[in-house]
């Protein structure tokens, strides 16, 4: 069976299109005529893109906060905010920020028209009805959660996103002067998220002509933002970051990630790394599976002059480690791209565990 998955229906790409999107939800508004609700990072609250929002009256600005990574937890406090709000279903869920952001918005939209608590929809096609519309505006690129069909949540035992069909966006807007100011390290761990992407995809059992076409594009824009213009930075830097991660995400639409992360979202659930720079300590300590892109991986860094964090499982318990372990063993199909049918018998705990003890 090959996949037969949805893609975002609308994209709206280019400097300054962002102004536009008072006019694009106009359309969603007259559907039912309900309010908006406006999911945006909290670092943009006094900011002059924060004052740049199209709130009309009656609708609801969440302000949300993604220190930590989204959690199954925050998502349902959130909903009940919008459910104590108003007893009618927004028209729309926007929202404005980094893949955090973004992710905390699709998992809104979905749990406003799904029973119970979003834990309960951690893994593949399990949300049963459509979402409210919802739009995605990244003010950090590289994740590809602008065009992905998962939410990625934190939830009772598992970091494991939901994903589904009904997950991906209706409408992007990408405007590359939202992520022209982005600092420098974030911008360069969301940038590498991409970039392994495309690593992991490329590399891949997976691999089909689709996800290869998108991942050898992306791949070129990593090299031509983070190799050829280092650490210089223009709207056209930008825009290659956007496209990047664009074509990023449409190649692991169609294969999948790898070991890499795999072993990041262990990172992330017990020592609540996010998920870029989690990627990055990560990847350092896989030489053995990606002896090239850890290289040009490397080369990069010193490029962009980035330090990356050491020794963070180094001393951590003995409990955490095999819970960090649980954690990336339940990505099954991510282990199984990496390293075929069989990956079981190359990939032990104890091999596992081993790679931990590297970062
Ligand atoms: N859904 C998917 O397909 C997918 C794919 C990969 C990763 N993810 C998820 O995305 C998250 C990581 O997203 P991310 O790397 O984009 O970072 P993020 O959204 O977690 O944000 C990182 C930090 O940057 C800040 N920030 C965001 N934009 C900014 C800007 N323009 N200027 C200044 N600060 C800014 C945020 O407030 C935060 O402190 C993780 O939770 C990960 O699990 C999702
Ligand atoms: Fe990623």
């Amino acid at each position: 069976m090959f996949r037969n998955f949805r893609m975002v229906s609308r994209v709206v790409f280019g400097q300054g299109c962002f102004q536009q999107l008072g006019d694009i939800l106009e359309a969603p508004r007259r559907l039912n005529g309900s309010f908006m609700v406006f999911v945006v990072d909290d670092v943009f609250k006094f900011s002059s893109l924060g004052q740049k929002i199209p709130v009309k009256d009656g609708d609801m600005t969440l302000w949300v906060n993604v220190d930590k990574e989204p959690t199954t937890e925050y998502v349902d406090t959130l909903v009940d905010e919008i459910r104590f709000f108003s007893p009618n279903p927004p028209a729309g869920i926007i929202g404005i920020g980094g893949g955090s952001t973004m992710d905390l918005a699709k998992a809104v939209s979905l749990m406003l028209t799904n029973t119970g608590s979003s834990a309960n929809y951690q893994g593949w096609d399990l949300i049963k009805n459509p979402g409210i519309y919802h739009a995605g505006i990244p003010t950090l690129s590289g994740t590809g959660a602008e065009v992905s069909r998962t939410t990625v949540l934190c939830g009772p035992d598992k970091k494991l996103g939901i994903n589904s069909d009904q997950t991906v966006f209706d409408q992007i807007v990408l405007d590359p002067e939202l992520i022209l100011d982005a600092p420098v390290q974030q911008r360069f761990y969301t940038g590498m998220d991409c970039y392994i992407h495309c690593i992991e995809s490329l590399s891949g059992t997976f691999l089909n002509a689709f996800s290869k076409s998108y991942g050898e594009k992306a791949l070129q824009l990593c090299r031509d933002v983070f190799i050829t213009d280092g650490p210089k930075r223009s709207f056209e830097t930008e825009e290659n970051l956007m496209m990047a991660s664009y074509c990023g995400g449409m190649s692991i639409a169609y294969s999948q990630v790898g070991i890499c992360h795999a072993l990041s979202y262990g990172l992330s659930f017990v020592l609540g790394i996010h998920h870029g720079v989690g990627n990055c300590i990560a990847f350092n300590a896989l030489d053995e599976y990606y002896p090239e892109g850890v290289d040009e991986f490397r080369k990069m860094m010193d490029i962009n002059q980035i330090e990356l964090p050491k020794n963070v499982v180094a001393e951590i318990p003995t409990e955490s480690l095999e819970r960090m372990t649980d954690v990336s063993l339940v990505l099954e199909t991510l282990w199984e791209n990496a390293l075929g049918k069989n990956w079981k018998a190359v990939m032990t705990r104890e091999k596992i565990k081993a790679l931990y003890q590297r970062m």
